[in-house]
């Protein structure tokens, strides 16, 4: 769900290409994403939809699946 610019910018707090990392902080990014915050407006990137957002809250919270 995220591009290679989310990847490389977020890369030294959390691997945003890495399942593991992505579960751990699951919580941390959701809330980011839902409130519009992450990814930033500056970066050109569209806002996640209220669907994506609810599309990787359902894969958190059911376990993170691969
Ligand atoms: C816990 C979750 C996150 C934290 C604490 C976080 C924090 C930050 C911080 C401090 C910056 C640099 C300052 C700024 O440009 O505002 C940044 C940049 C960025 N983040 Fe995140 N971030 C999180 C999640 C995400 C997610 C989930 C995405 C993508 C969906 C994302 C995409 C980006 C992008 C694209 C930039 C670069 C913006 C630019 O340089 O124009 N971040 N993030």
């Amino acid at each position: 769900m995220f591009t290679e610019m989310d990847v490389a910018h977020m890369s030294k707090m959390i691997d945003l290409s890495d399942r593991d990392s992505v579960f751990e902080h699951a919580d941390a990014i959701y809330a980011t994403v839902l409130n519009g915050t992450m990814p930033p407006p500056s970066s050109g990137e569209p806002r996640w939809s209220p669907d994506r957002c609810a599309t990787f809250k359902r894969w958190a919270d059911e376990g993170g699946n691969p």
